[in-house]
């Protein structure tokens, strides 16, 4: 059993609709994926929801029902959406799936065995909305809380307590002897910056279940359930217990598949929770005695015009409009192209019509459209022979991509393959087909030319596979070719037989009139 190459999401609360930062992220974990698979790795892709807590008890209450039927109801719409998405995951957890209660309950019992809770009394600040603790060191010059927290209110409160501290110097250090742990670097320095200007406090791991009743009860006392970040980050590991990972050391009472999973590959996150995945879950994962995750990949966030994202100021993008408008893949072109794993990003619509204009329509798609049009036009569409004028800089567009995307530099992967783009559009303007088919003199020169054009296509339709899977297929189905464009090896020059005939041909990104 080798060992799988495995990628997480950050699981999503469920209490609203899928946003535009949910897709973005499960779209760069599900690029990734489709990446490492079309480079010949074994992978397993894991995304999902988090269902228990305050805030989701809240939401169901607000909406007058009780939290299961209320997560129930709403996971449907974001499996749905992950389908929407054409998310290549092969799992989908929910935190109140037994498989997943099952193991945090063995974890605690674990931990509390080994003496690393204590019980105490907390006073102090909690936010619901970002289900987290505050303490005096959090509040404003001005002595209130940041608005992003929402209500803080005051707890007096029993509860029990994970020793964090102790671990200071051992994460510091880690961190430090392994510099690929946090990406990109400034995130990796901020995490450092933290660990080494203040002292960790302990993690409160639990809610008493007189204020919060919908959690996962504590093994080993029931007045209490499970704070959700301690639930939910032990999903990445949950999850490859239930799938009987040797590497977890646990047996799980249903059992259907045996797969090697953690450590995790790579945990994409956005940057809000980079503390809850650098800072506390490394050190659960050392009392649990399981390495750590070969790397924490923190994205930015997105905004709209210029502004936060908002459902209760109304400054949203409903992806889900977007994709039925304009077609997955210019959605997911789009928030790939624009935004490179790391930096915050800004959503304008003129910007996504731009992009949609000028590289999806005049980019690819005119190159994709009149090449295989004038190969049916001058040569009743069938393939003519091997030529190699385009092959350097194509071959070299299509490595430095794969190159890119195994250092998950997605957007720097698109560049490329739009430079080979432009390439090849100017070829078309400097060798004018269009006139060489005018003159029989020169019909070996046309045959050239063409053939360098739609291997060209060819070539790109596999590169960009991991980014736009429903366009790499159709440029595949236009050039007849019953296959996949899903393995990266076939982006190699020449693959395109002489003799082959193309299929039916159509716009890959419609015009839209603006
Ligand atoms: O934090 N732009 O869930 P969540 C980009 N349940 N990304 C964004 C974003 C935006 N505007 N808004 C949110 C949670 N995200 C926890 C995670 S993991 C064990 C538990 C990202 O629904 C955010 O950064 O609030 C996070 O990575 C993900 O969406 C889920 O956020
Ligand atoms: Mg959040």
């Amino acid at each position: 059993m080798s060992k799988r190459f495995y990628i997480t999401t950050a699981i999503d609360y469920v209490n609203g609709q899928p946003h535009l930062g949910h897709a973005y992220e499960k779209i760069i974990a599900d690029v990734i994926a489709r990446a490492r698979r079309s480079l010949g790795q074994e992978v397993f892709f894991l995304t999902g929801l988090d269902e228990h807590g305050q805030k989701v008890q809240q939401a169901a209450q607000a909406e007058k029902k009780n939290p299961q039927e209320y997560c129930d109801a709403l996971a449907a719409d974001w499996q749905a959406f992950a389908k929407k998405l054409e998310l290549t995951n092969n799992d989908f957890v929910r935190t109140t799936q037994p498989r997943h209660k099952e193991f945090v309950q063995a974890t605690l019992a674990k931990l509390n065995d080994a003496g690393q809770f204590y019980k105490a009394g907390y006073t102090g600040f909690y936010s619901a909305k970002e289900e987290t603790f505050l303490t005096e060191k959090d509040r404003l010059p001005d002595g209130s809380f940041d608005a992003s927290y929402g209500e803080v209110v005051e707890l007096k409160e029993d509860n029990y307590y994970f020793k964090l501290g102790a671990h200071q110097q051992w994460l510091i250090d880690y961190i430090e002897a392994n510099p690929d742990f946090i990406a990109p670097s400034y995130r990796r320095n901020e995490v450092l910056g933290f660990l080494k200007n203040n002292t960790l406090e302990d993690l409160c791991i639990s809610r008493p279940l007189a204020r919060l009743n919908w959690g996962i009860p504590l093994p080993f006392d029931p007045e209490f359930v499970t704070y959700v970040w301690f639930d939910a980050l032990v999903n990445y590991t949950s999850v490859a217990a239930a799938h009987g990972d040797p590497a977890l050391g646990y047996q799980p009472s249903t059992l259907n598949s045996q797969l090697s999973l953690w450590p995790a590959d790579i945990h994409v996150i956005g940057k809000d929770i980079v503390k809850f995945h650098a800072v506390y879950w490394p050190i659960m994962l050392k009392a649990m005695g399981l390495p750590l995750p070969k790397q924490i990949l923190v994205h930015g966030w997105w905004q709209k015009d210029g502004a936060k994202i908002s459902k209760s100021t109304g400054n949203v993008v409903d992806p889900i409009a977007v994709i039925n408008e304009w077609g997955l893949d210019a959605f997911r072109f789009y928030v790939l192209r624009e935004l490179d794993i790391g930096p915050d990003g800004n959503w304008t619509d003129a910007g996504f019509r731009s992009r949609y204009q000028a590289e999806l329509a005049n980019g690819l798609g005119n190159l994709v459209n009149r090449s295989l049009s004038m190969l049916k036009r001058y040569r009743n569409g069938v393939v003519p022979a091997r030529s190699n004028e385009l092959s350097e800089d194509v071959s070299k567009a299509a490595e430095l991509c794969k190159t890119s995307l195994l250092q998950n530099e997605l957007q720097a992967g698109l560049e490329w393959i739009w430079k080979a783009v432009a390439r090849a559009n100017q070829y078309v303007d400097q060798t004018a087909p269009f006139k060489l088919a005018k003159d029989p003199a020169q019909a070996q020169r046309l045959d050239e030319v063409l053939y360098n054009l739609v291997e060209t296509c060819r070539v790109l339709a596999v590169a960009l596979w991991p980014y736009l899977p429903g366009t790499a297929s159709k440029i595949y189905a236009q050039l007849g070719l019953n296959e996949s464009p899903d393995i990266f090896s076939k982006a190699k020059w020449g693959g395109l037989q002489p003799g082959q005939v193309i299929g039916e041909l159509a716009p890959l990104f419609p015009r839209k009139d603006v």
